[in-house]
């Protein structure tokens, strides 16, 4: 069987920043930029995606493309060793505890999207997301989105994601420049705006590893790196198009449509309760509710309609990047067919998410720090590799249809990845796994629990036969 690939270079673009774009911006962004104080967390944010994200996104296209293969097949083949390959199964991993927390929050996001369509009235914001957030309804809202991931993943990589996430960008950025413009009309949305710029400079220069680990683990997050996902969609890449240049495209429709985000959702909270809301995971949610609320009843309800429905298009274009790396490890490694992997994978999923929907200690421990572990090991993994395995490999590869600029500084980032970012990568992931092990000490029967049906999920996947 022919291995799957792109219709169009658009196509892999929109497909690629639709994975990008998602809960990330919209929802763990604010979260986590109230966590870290505010605008200083914003600065280090942007920093790093600039001169750790681009270059890192670039690194993971690079193998992807070279490899024509997802992670484990891609390590192993293009370093011709075994253990390379047992590395390649980290990102397997990674999106298993992704989509379990991730397909959580989407439930959250079409639970408020029925309440916008029907109209329900919300008096206390706050105590409608205590309800609904971890419990039965949360599971079965999580089963929902994720049915929905698996039907477009199942459908493949043109008629499933590519089609999907053409329709879905363009929806996501005109929907967000109309909330923008009637958000910026609203009297006191300029609070809004003056909330990013005051940096609280103190803050920084107490909790600076914090801080830094937390915006390290955004960026890459936002930008769905360290997770594989640039691996395998440059994986279906068929031609010599420049893969610095669709990498920067992608970079900056993520970034572009995370200020759209702060320049709707912020504006909006100033102008109708006065300030930034309340924080943690529910904050988007919460404040939003309220802030909709104040409005007379057609107008809420038409912008919460909106609104909930960018999140949601946003959550799925992003879910379905996540459920695509263990299907293309089973699809590429053990010759299942799409469906097939796409089914059981679907099993899998409804019992690690539903733990995350019924236990918030778990929830916000792979959501807040697990996750952005994973990650930073995975990249730290992807650009060693890129960096010390491929070499001048990986040079040529990115040279290959690359323009005269990006050729300039081929040599600059080929040491960036090898040396310096790995560096980098490496201190955050340390002082991070310092930090968890104080929260993991904490909730270790939690912990023990979900790692066991981890592995059994894990085990399953490694042996087929014993999950059919
Ligand atoms: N980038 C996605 C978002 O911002 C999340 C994601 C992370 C997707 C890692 C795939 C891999 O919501």
């Amino acid at each position: 069987m022919t291995r799957e690939s792109w219709g169009s270079r658009a196509g892999f673009i929109l497909a690629a920043a639709g994975s990008a774009v998602g809960l990330g911006n919209l929802w763990r962004f604010p979260w986590m930029t109230a966590e870290n104080g505010g605008a200083a967390f914003l600065v280090l944010y942007l920093a790093i995606i600039l001169l750790v994200g681009v270059p890192g996104l670039l690194g993971e296209l690079v193998i992807g493309r070279r490899a024509g293969n997802s992670p484990v097949g891609a390590l192993r083949d293009l370093a011709d060793s075994r253990g390379w390959g047992v590395v390649g199964h980290l990102p397997i991993l990674t999106n298993l505890f992704l989509l379990s927390f991730y397909s959580v929050v989407g439930g959250w996001v079409l639970r408020y999207l029925v309440d916008a369509v029907l109209g329900t009235p919300v008096t206390d914001p706050g105590a409608r997301f205590d309800a609904l957030a971890f419990g039965p309804e949360a599971v079965a809202f999580h089963v929902v989105f994720v049915t929905l991931t698996g039907l477009i993943v199942a459908g493949g990589v043109r008629r499933g994601i590519e089609r999907a996430t053409k329709l879905m960008m363009p929806a996501i950025v005109v929907l967000l420049v109309g909330l923008a413009i009637y958000a910026g009309r609203l009297p006191g949305a300029s609070g809004g705006y003056a909330f990013f710029l005051q940096p609280d400079l103190g803050y920084l220069r107490t909790h600076f590893v914090d801080v830094l680990l937390a915006a390290a683990g955004q960026a890459l997050f936002t930008l769905s790196i360290g997770a594989g996902t640039m691996i395998t969609y440059a994986s279906y890449i068929s031609d010599d198009r420049s893969l610095p240049a669709d990498g920067t495209t992608i970079a900056v429709l993520n970034t572009v449509v995370g200020v759209l985000a702060g320049l709707v959702v912020l504006p909006l909270l100033f102008a109708l309760v006065g300030g930034a809301g309340s924080s943690g995971p529910g904050a988007l949610f919460v404040s939003l509710t309220g802030a909709f609320a104040t409005l007379p009843t057609p107008a809420g309800r038409i912008l919460a309609v909106a609104f909930f429905a960018v999140v949601a298009l946003a959550a799925l274009s992003s879910s379905i990047s996540m459920l695509e790396i263990p299907v293309s490890f089973l699809v590429d490694e053990h010759g299942w067919t799409r469906r097939r992997a796409t089914t059981i994978l679907l099993g899998v999923f409804l019992i690690t998410g539903s733990a995350n929907a019924l236990e918030p200690a778990l929830f916000g421990f792979i959501a807040d720090t697990l996750v952005n572990l994973l990650l930073t090991a995975g990249l730290t993994v992807f650009l060693l590799f890129a960096g010390w395995v491929l070499g001048a490999d990986a040079i040529a590869e990115y040279e290959r249809g690359a323009g005269p600029l990006a050729r300039r500084v081929s040599r600059a980032w080929l040491l960036a990845i090898g040396i310096v970012l790995p560096l980098f990568l490496l201190f955050t992931l340390f002082s991070g796994v310092v930090s968890a092990a104080e929260v993991a000490v904490q909730h270790r029967w939690v912990l023990l629990a979900t790692g066991a049906a981890a592995l059994v999920a894990f085990l399953g996947l490694r042996h087929p036969r014993s999950v059919v």
